[in-house]
């Protein structure tokens, strides 16, 4: 991904193993338009496939994480157009295709869309000082990216209401406080280097037990408990197949370090 050169977005790789995506499209404050969906849609397809990378990291700017789905391009959108070209359909490959752990490293603006795509991300990191929120109700609309899903699974339906209700924003502080956010941190450049440590720490592990970590937490969000459980026990099973857990076991007996295979 790293070779490809995108016009809305950055792709790096600041430490081993970690795929680093960030949005840059500073004069609408990330605004998620079509074109900027697409590159971004390229380039985590890219570091899914690709074998040096085994987490991702998606960040904005210190100003924005990204302000919402850009609204200019959606202010004229028939109903009709929208219905046939499945408007924002292709927002869902991050959470369908991407099979690598993502941690969002949100600093200031993450509203509407930007709230919606951090929500996609496996793992949310945030400054105390960003700023979510769902203000779709204040353009006459609701969330279109999963916001009302994803928020009220998160924070639960009474705040998720409100805040969907009223369009009033939320800070980092309070993410962190009401379950959004894992970690909250004073400084943005703190957030986005630790979303960085977290990404590295992920990929030094096997990449077979943390695709299926990942699956199987996911499950947990479409799933009762009963079958939640019953599902992660068959995965769990299915490891005992996999040469990384024989060697995590052998390693811990033999007070040593595991050498992943990934197989
Ligand atoms: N779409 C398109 N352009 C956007 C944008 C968006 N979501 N957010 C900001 N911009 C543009 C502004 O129009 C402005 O462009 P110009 O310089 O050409 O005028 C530029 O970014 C800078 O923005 P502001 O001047 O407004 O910056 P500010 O610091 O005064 O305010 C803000 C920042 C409070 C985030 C404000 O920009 C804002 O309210 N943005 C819109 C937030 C919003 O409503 N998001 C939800 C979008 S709907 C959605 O996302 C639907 C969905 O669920 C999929």
């Amino acid at each position: 991904a790293a070779a490809t050169s995108y016009e809305l977005i950055m792709v790096s790789s600041p430490k081993p193993g970690v795929g680093l995506v960030t949005l840059n499209r500073p004069k609408a404050l990330n605004a998620l338009s079509t074109p900027l969906f697409l590159e971004l849609n390229d380039a985590l397809r890219k570091l899914n496939q690709d074998n040096d990378t085994g987490a991702i990291v998606i960040t904005g700017s210190n100003k924005a994480f990204a302000a919402g789905a850009d609204i200019k391009e959606m202010k004229d959108l028939t109903f009709s157009t929208a219905y046939t070209t499945d408007f924002i359909e292709l927002w869902s490959s991050l959470s369908s295709q991407v099979k690598k752990p993502i941690i969002a490293a949100v600093n200031g603006y993450a509203l509407g869309g930007g709230c919606e795509l951090a929500m996609m991300a496996d793992v949310i990191y945030c400054s105390s000082t960003a700023t979510f929120g769902q203000p779709e109700i204040k353009l006459g609309t609701i969330p279109g990216a999963g916001g009302s899903q994803r928020l009220t699974h998160a924070i639960g339906k009474s705040r998720a209401m409100e805040l969907i209700l009223t369009g009033k924003t939320f800070s980092g502080k309070e993410a962190g406080e009401w379950g959004l956010a894992a970690r909250v941190f004073q400084q943005p450049e703190e957030c986005l280097e630790e979303a960085l440590k977290t990404a590295e720490v992920i990929s030094g592990y096997s990449r077979v037990a943390v695709k299926a970590a990942k699956e199987v937490v996911n499950k947990s969000q479409d799933l009762g408990v009963r079958d939640g459980v019953e599902y992660e026990r068959r995965v769990f099973h299915s490891l005992f197949g996999s040469k990384d857990q024989k060697i995590g076991m052998t390693a811990f007996a033999e007070k040593k370090q595991p050498q992943w295979s990934n197989e």
